[in-house]
């Protein structure tokens, strides 16, 4: 998607690499390419994983003579270890150098690596501009139960900033204007505690299912949000008795773009309380598969709409607030935190 960012917008004023955890890819996809090169808050960087699923996310540079490591280059990964295509200098996933082709390798040469986790199948790396370990912790994974259907990820580049796309969990007056949903009730008041802001809501949507019946859908949702990179979303549909897992992660890539992935999952349908347009007659696995397809699609629907608001948007640092806006003050404040370097000179 085009669209340059101007003076005065977001990414002018907020600084576009906030602390935090973000995601750098999936287990599918590394299984896949064995090797998987980035561009990530600014950096290029290299996954990839050792035969017991340990996974290194590292810079994309050799601390020997600095080779980029990705790829495209010829960097590969050998017995769980990864291979420089300049000079063969070998480095296991801690970083450490632990071969070179024709010599020992030289003591403490290791490669720049970022802490990692890994929740459902999804791999996140911890970044501090200023150098700080993490922070905090990324919530545990939802309990491994068997009939939930696997997880569906796409991903859409934009020039953004990740505040604003986090923000929108609670712009609840955005959620009837740009997406259209109706009585739209926040439920309860939003809560922070250090890095966690918890809100949630209940809405309905009017939606066409394979684009030609209406359907009304009720929902409870609510955000789980950890940090700027890592949203999670628990919703209940209460129409069709549909349970649903939704993963937002916003990274910035370069300064400018930002890549924003949905991770979606529901769990098996087995009694729906009302008919399934078109998938009633589907085995139960199959018929959830598919529905997932289409509530990530529509999701991905809704995230298009934002888009077209968020590549335009010009941060105001201090907006004037009406009363449907949400908490919009209270997730100000709770940004703060994520830019250590801002607090250090206020401090001073
Ligand atoms: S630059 Fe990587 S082995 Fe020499
Ligand atoms: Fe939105």
């Amino acid at each position: 998607m085009n669209g340059e960012r101007g003076v005065g917008d977001a990414a002018a004023t907020l600084f576009p690499f906030p602390e935090g955890w973000y995601f750098v890819a999936s287990q599918r996809s590394l299984a896949k390419e064995k090797l998987l090169e980035r561009q990530w808050l600014g950096r290029n960087i290299v996954t990839w994983s050792d035969d017991d699923g340990s996974v290194c996310v590292a810079d994309s540079v050799c601390p020997h003579m600095g080779s980029a490591l990705g790829p495209t280059v010829g960097g590969r990964v050998r017995d769980g270890c990864l291979v420089c295509p300049f000079h063969g200098f070998t480095y296991d996933i801690t970083g450490n150098c632990v071969a070179t082709p024709f010599a020992p390798p030289p003591r403490s040469l290791t490669l720049n690596v970022y802490d990692t986790r890994v929740i459902q199948g999804l791999i996140f790396g911890w970044w501090s501009d200023t150098g700080r370990p993490p922070q905090w912790d990324l919530p545990d994974a939802p309990p491994a139960e068997d009939d939930w259907c696997d997880l569906e990820i796409r991903t859409v580049r934009f020039p953004g900033h990740v505040q604003e796309i986090a923000e929108n969990s609670v712009d609840l007056a955005h959620l009837r204007y740009v997406h259209g949903y109706n009585n739209v009730q926040p439920v309860g008041t939003t809560t922070v505690e250090g890095s966690y802001l918890l809100a949630r809501f209940d809405f309905t949507r009017r939606r066409p299912i394979a684009g030609f019946i209406d359907s009304v859908y009720r929902i409870s949702a609510a955000a789980h949000v950890y940090g700027l990179g890592y949203s999670f979303v628990d919703v209940q549909e209460h129409s069709i008795g549909m349970d649903l897992r939704l993963w937002v992660l916003a990274t910035p890539v370069d300064g400018t773009l930002v890549d924003l992935s949905l991770a979606s999952q529901i769990r098996e349908i087995r009694r729906p309380k009302r008919l399934i347009v078109g998938l009633g007659f589907l085995p139960p696995r199959w018929r959830t598969r598919i529905m997932n397809r289409l509530v990530v699609s529509a999701q991905m629907q809704d995230v298009q709409q934002d888009v077209v608001i968020w590549q335009r948007r010009q941060h105001r640092p201090n907006p004037r607030l009406s009363r449907a806006d949400g908490d919009i003050g209270r997730y100000r404040r709770y940004c703060r935190q994520f830019y250590p370097q801002d607090r250090a000179s206020e401090d001073g």
